[in-house]
């Protein structure tokens, strides 16, 4: 059987950096990958350019049961030491809104760069590899794949969560995590696009396809963003209504502000003395998208001529524009989402090694681990950061 000191299923982003760093330490390391590339959701990322990391990535732009587990590796392995890594290998960068970090080459130059650094180290990557079965014997683990079987010391499980199953990503973590009695909490959809009760979507939100519009969104437990949604046919996406579908529960309404830098009751009376005889539905397209400013007055608001509205009713009308109810019937699930909640119970594993406490030699980095980033390069992040750390230790 061959031997290895560390074996790592997942070629993903955090896979790959524990590999690189592992190897960086003379270890003899084996990745192995069910797929036939590596870094699959790396090319697929930021429309191509990746978008790697956030300059301001801070703990309190992740999901946890534990807020804390992530503040070690976060400050271990930080932004700028990706950006150093990128810079090494003469790649650049551009930062586009809110501390987003995009590749200016493609994707696939990110994933060249990977794979380099695990060349220069000797790490031996095996794609198209089926786990058959993990046991552990004493202070080893073997591993019995769909071609040979492998031994290793240390065992790190890298496999992501189940968001976009048809790319091939699965809950495999949980099911290791089952076998040696390490506790989890079920995956669920993050980062994904909200779904309408069919009546809305004709009636309402279909016709608005394609807008795009900033506001501030806000959950029923008060976590707001502001930033852009995109009305689609199937329902409301963008980077606000993502965001907050991470926090959304089934049953919720979402709050929406469509004038979110507004003092929107002054700007009514404003406009009201500036044109008496206007439409409504002219006024406030004055600010939002056409389209949108007439779907609102047909559907949610009533069209009137601007001197017809006395204060009481700007003031009803300025509530309505800045917190528009909508109840989502669900969203788009695992099928479309960008990343999962939940994952390893955080109080299973060292903040520090990546370790599991019940099981020595046995890890779990990367997105299996119950720490989910916002939007905007976090979820590369904290790849990038536990692997890097769990290599420290493997
Ligand atoms: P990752 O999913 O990258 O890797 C897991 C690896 O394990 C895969 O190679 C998979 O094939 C393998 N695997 C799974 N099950 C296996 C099994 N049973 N046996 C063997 N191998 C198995 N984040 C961000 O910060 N910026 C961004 O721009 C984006 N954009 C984005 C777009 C889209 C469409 C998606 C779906 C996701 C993003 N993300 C993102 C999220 C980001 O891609 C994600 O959080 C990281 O890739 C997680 O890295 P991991 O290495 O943990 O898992």
């Amino acid at each position: 059987m061959k031997n290895y000191d560390v074996i790592i299923i997942g070629a993903g982003a955090a896979g790959l950096m524990c590999a690189i760093e592992a190897g960086k330490r003379n270890k003899s390391v084996l990745l192995l990958d069910k797929a036939d590339k590596v870094g699959k959701k790396i090319l697929i990322s930021g429309g191509g350019r990746c978008n790697f990391t956030n300059l301001y990535t801070e703990p309190d732009n992740y999901i946890s049961a534990n807020p804390h587990f992530c503040k070690s590796a976060l400050s271990r392995y930080t932004q700028w030491d990706f950006i150093a890594l990128l810079e090494s290998h003469s790649l650049s960068w551009t930062e586009k809104a809110l501390g987003q970090l995009f590749c200016d080459q493609k994707a696939g130059a990110f994933v060249d760069l990977l794979v380099d650094e695990c060349k220069t180290v000797d790490v031996d990557i095996r794609l198209e590899s089926t786990i058959e079965g993990i046991k552990k014997t004493n202070d080893n683990f073997e591993i019995d794949t769909n071609t040979q079987p492998y031994q290793c010391h240390s065992l790190v499980i890298a496999t992501g969560g189940p968001s976009i199953p048809a790319m091939g990503a699965t809950d495999f973590a949980l099911t290791v995590a089952k076998q040696f009695s390490i506790k989890t909490l079920p995956f669920n959809a993050a980062l994904v696009p909200f779904t309408f009760p069919r009546l809305e979507l004709e009636s309402f939100i279909k016709d608005l396809s394609g807008i795009s519009t900033n506001v501030e969104i806000c959950s029923e437990s008060g976590q707001c963003f502001k930033e852009a949604i995109l009305f689609t046919h199937r329902g409301i996406s963008g980077p606000a209504a993502l965001q907050l579908s991470s926090y959304w529960k089934q049953g919720e309404s979402i709050h929406i502000n469509l004038f979110p830098d507004d003092d929107i009751l002054a700007w009514l009376s404003e406009q009201q003395n500036a044109h008496p005889n206007a439409e409504l539905k002219t006024i406030l397209a004055y600010k939002l998208p056409r389209r949108l400013a007439a779907k609102l007055c047909e559907n949610i608001i009533t069209n009137k001529i601007m001197k017809t509205y006395n204060h009481s009713a700007l003031k009803n009308l300025a509530k309505l524009l800045t917190d528009w109810r909508l109840m989502p019937s669900g969203t788009e699930g695992l099928r479309t989402a960008e990343v999962s909640l939940g994952g390893i119970e955080t109080n299973e594993l060292s903040s520090k090694t990546f370790e599991t406490k019940k099981v020595s030699g046995l890890y779990f980095i990367g997105e299996s681990i119950d720490v989910t980033g916002h939007l905007g390069g976090f979820n590369f992040q904290w790849a990038w950061a536990s692997g890097w750390c769990a290599g420290q230790y493997v």
